[in-house]
This record gives structure tokens, C-alpha cells and sequence, in this order.
């Protein structure tokens, strides 16, 4: 499966490139956004990407320098939290992020789809516990309200339930399991079909919690000022309202502190062209930033 950029003639827009610049990618995966950014900066520009997912690092360094062997274009594994070390003190002209799982993660047998996959969730397997874990140790209680706030699941207590009772069978430890899991439980209260698979809520609860995704976007954003040279700008794609509350307060409150100017007071959402084209892309928020 083809991961389609989201956003990404807004986004090389909205982060006003020019020949030269030096721009991080701090959620590189197979480089979509980047070889855009890449037709914008060069020549005797630099990229700097970033991904926590291994398996992607090593694939899109050797792509991108395929297409431009010229260019100063480094990957790197990591998270973008850990952006200041990678720039070793320097600053960037612009940075981008592009947040959450992408299409390629689907087929990655990481248990990102409702496959026959172990559930483990993790987009760096050295990091963290996977998402099995979390499943099988804890609380109702705990579950209930893990699917409840990041995945707004109307039915969490009822899943929660389910699930608490099943492992007392056995342990959960595949995607599929989960997945018919809770749609059972939707087949057992609603007669009638939505288009999104029933476990879709809960499955991104788990990866938010597995990859610590909202404690991550507070990180980066904190590190804004320090990063950013002035007159640099930042754009963030969020696909989560909890994500894009943080990153809309953050960016209003630097506005405030004189650190900077919103380039976007309302997010940038996808033409109904795009939805049709990407249907990943219909949740997608985009905000930019500028440093002054
Ligand atoms: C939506 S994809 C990016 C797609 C990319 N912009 C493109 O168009 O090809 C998000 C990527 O962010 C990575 N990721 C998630 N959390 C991260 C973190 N804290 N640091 C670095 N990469 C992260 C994931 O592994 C995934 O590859």
C-alpha cells in the first residue's frame, strides 16, 4: 500500500521554501512531504529527517539520495522530541510534521491493521510496551477510559468489559482478536453497518497510548523557539482534536508572548477532492507557525 501525502501542496505553501534552505522532516516515514520539500530547497539545501520506524530510516535515505545525490539530505531513527540533538545546536528554517501512522504501517505485521498480526503498535519496538500489554494488564477501569479519551469510543465500558472477560480465557495477543472483539460488541447493539471498521476508535486509543503520541507533541512544541531560527516556520499535521488542541493553545500562546505569528488562525483542512482521492486524509488539520 501507497502512503499518499496529506496536505502537501498546503503544507510546501505554507512553509514559504526557497533554494537553500536547511528544513527537518521530524516524521520522515517514506518521505512523501520530503521530496516535495526537497524540488523547493535545492540546490545546497539540507534535510534533515527523522522517524521512530526503523524498518522506513534506511529505505528513504537511499530513495531520496537515488533522486538527488547531490543534496545534503541525512535520515535518522529517533523521535522528533530528540530533534536539538540530530541538529547538534543548530537551528532549521523550517519544519514540518506530519503526525500519527501512515499507510505503510498497515502491511507492517505490527498489528496496525485488524489482520491476524501480534498487536503490538509500537513504531520503534525498542521503545515502550506493546499494545498487548496494555490489553491483557490493565484494569477495566483503565481500558474503559483509554478508549473513552483518545479514542472517543461511545461503547469503552461495554469493550472494556469484553475484553476483561475474554483474557480470562486466554490472552489477547493478535490484532484480529481485538478487532472482532469490538465488533461483536457492535453487532451485538447496532443492527446497521457505519463505512469505518468498529475497532477502528479503540485501535487508535492503543497506538496514541503505545508510542506516548500526545506526550510526544508536547515535547516538540516546547522546543519550538529554541529550533526554529527566526522568520522559520512550522507546520503541523494533527488527525486527532486532542493533538490539534495542543498545537492550536501553543501556537496562540507564543503568538501572545511575542515569539511569533500564527500563519493560520483556522486549520487547513483537505478539499473534498483530496477526501475522495485519500480518504485517511478527511481527519487532517493543518497549522502553521512562524518564529520572529
Ligand atoms: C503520517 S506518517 C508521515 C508520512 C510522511 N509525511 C509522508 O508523507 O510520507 C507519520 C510517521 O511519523 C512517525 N512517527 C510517529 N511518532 C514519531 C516520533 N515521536 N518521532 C519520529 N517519528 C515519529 C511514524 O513512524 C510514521 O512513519
Amino acid at each position: 500500500m501507497k502512503h499518499i501525502p496529506v496536505l502537501l501542496h498546503e503544507v510546501i505553501e505554507g512553509l514559504a521554501l526557497q533554494k537553500g534552505m536547511s528544513v527537518v522532516d521530524g516524521t520522515i516515514n517514506g518521505g512523501g512531504h520530503s521530496r516535495e520539500i526537497l524540488t523547493c530547497i535545492m540546490p545546497k539545501g539540507s534535510l534533515l529527517g527523522i522517524d521512530l520506524d526503523a524498518s522506513l530510516v534506511e529505505m528513504t535515505q537511499k530513495n531520496l539520495l537515488e533522486l538527488y545525490p547531490d543534496e545534503d539530505i541525512c535520515v535518522l531513527q529517533g523521535s522528533y522530541t530528540q530533534v536539538q540533538e540530530f541538529l547538534d545546536g543548530k537551528q532549521c528554517q523550517a519544519i514540518v510534521l506530519d503526525l500519527g501512522f501512515s499507510s505503510l504501517h498497515m502491511e507492517g505485521g505490527r498489528g496496525f491493521s485488524f489482520e491476524d498480526e501480534t498487536l503490538d503498535m509500537r513504531y520503534d519496538t525498542n521503545r515502550g510496551i506493546p499494545a498487548y500489554q496494555i490489553i491483557n494488564t490493565y484494569q477495566e477501569e483503565e481500558l474503559s477510559e483509554l478508549f473513552f479519551t483518545y479514542g472517543e469510543e461511545p461503547l469503552s465500558r461495554r469493550i472494556a468489559q469484553v475484553i476483561c472477560e475474554k483474557r480470562k480465557e486466554s490472552p489477547i495477543t493478535k490484532a484480529q482478536e481485538l478487532s472482532e472483539l469490538v465488533a461483536g460488541v457492535y453487532r451485538r447493539k447496532f443492527k446497521t453497518h457505519s463505512k469505518k471498521h468498529p475497532a477502528t476508535r479503540v485501535f487508535q486509543a492503543l497506538r496514541i497510548v503505545v508510542n506516548g503520541e500526545l506526550d510526544n507533541v508536547a515535547t516538540f512544541l516546547s522546543l519550538i523557539p529554541e529550533i526554529l531560527s527566526k522568520g522559520g516556520r512550522c507546520a503541523i499535521i494533527s488527525f486527532h482534536s486532542l493533538e490539534d488542541r495542543m498545537v492550536k493553545h501553543t501556537f496562540h500562546q507564543y503568538e501572545k508572548e511575542g515569539k511569533g505569528r500564527r500563519i493560520t488562525k483556522k486549520p487547513i483542512v483537505p478539499l473534498r477532492e483530496e477526501i475522495i482521492n485519500n480518504p485517511r486524509s478527511r481527519s487532517a488539520k493543518l497549522r502553521i507557525f512562524e518564529h520572529i
